[in-house]
C-alpha cells in the first residue's frame, strides 16, 4: 500500500487525520518546524505519543558538507524512532547520501527538481526521493512528469528506492502522482482537508438524513 504522510508539524491537525486517515507518520523540514515554534525533538515526543511506535519520521539536515550531515544523521538517527533522515539532493547531498548508506542509515534525498537529480540520488542508495510537484509546476515545469520519469528510471533499472512525492497545491497534482504507481506521497494540511471535500457530498448527506427521518423518525438504521 502507498505510504501516506502529513507535511506538518502541528500536532492539532496530525491527531485530526490520524483519526481519520491510515497515516503511516509526519514528514518535516526546516521551513516546517520554524513556522511551528517547536524544535525536533518536542514534536517528535509529541507526533510519537500520538501516532505510536510504529510511526515513521522523516527529518532534515540542517549542515552544508557531507562529513557534517553524517554526523548530523548519525544523532537524528539514534532519536528512539523510527527516523528517515532527509538530505538536500546537491552536489554535498549526493556525497552525503553514500556515506549515510554506508552507516546503515535511512535516507531521503530531498529538493528535487529534475529526474536526472532524483535519479542520481536513486544511484547513491537514498531510500525514498521527494520530487517537489507544485513548486515544479510553479516555475513553469511540470511535475507530475517528473515523477513519472523517476518512478520509470527505478522501474526499468530495478532499484528499490521509493517516491515520495511532496509540495502540492492541489488533489488534482496529488490524484495524478498517485496514479503512476509510487511508493508515498505527503500531503500539507490543505490538500489532506480537499481529499473529503466536494461540494455535493454534505446535500447528498442531508438527503439521506432527511428522507430517513421523515419515515423513521430517531430510530437507528438496525432499529426499523
Ligand atoms: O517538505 C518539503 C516539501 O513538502 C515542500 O512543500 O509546500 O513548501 O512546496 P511546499
Amino acid at each position: 500500500m502507498i505510504e501516506l504522510y502529513l507535511d506538518t508539524a502541528d500536532i492539532t491537525e496530525t491527531a485530526r487525520f490520524h483519526h481519520c486517515f491510515p497515516l503511516t507518520g509526519i514528514t518535516t523540514n526546516p521551513t516546517i518546524l520554524a513556522n511551528s515554534g517547536v524544535g525536533l525533538k518536542a514534536t517528535l515526543t509529541y507526533m510519537s505519543n500520538l501516532l505510536g511506535k510504529d510511526a515513521r519520521f522523516f527529518a532534515q539536515v540542517v549542515s552544508k558538507e557531507a562529513e557534517s550531515m553524517l554526523n548530523e544523521a548519525k544523532k537524528l538517527n539514534e532519536l528512539p524512532y523510527d527516523m528517515v533522515v532527509k538530505v538536500p539532493t546537491t552536489e554535498e547531498g549526493l556525497a552525503a547520501i553514500k556515506l549515510m548508506k554506508q552507516g546503515g542509515i535511512q535516507v531521503l534525498a530531498t529538493a528535487i527538481y529534475t529526474a536526472q537529480q532524483g535519479f542520481m540520488a536513486a544511484l547513491c542508495g537514498a531510500d525514498y526521493l521527494a520530487p517537489y510537484v507544485n513548486r515544479i509546476d510553479a516555475m513553469n515545469g511540470d511535475g507530475v512528469a517528473v515523477v513519472r520519469d523517476l518512478q520509470l528510471l527505478i522501474e526499468k533499472h530495478g532499484l528499490s528506492t521509493k517516491i515520495l512525492a511532496a509540495s502540492f497545491k492541489n488533489v488534482q497534482q496529488a490524484m495524478d502522482v498517485m496514479k503512476l504507481g509510487i511508493g508515498g506521497i505527503t500531503l500539507p494540511v490543505d490538500v489532506a482537508m480537499q481529499m473529503f471535500s466536494h461540494p455535493a457530498i454534505e446535500p447528498a448527506v442531508a438527503q439521506f438524513d432527511k428522507d430517513w427521518a421523515d419515515a423513521f423518525g430517531d430510530k437507528l438504521s438496525f432499529e426499523s
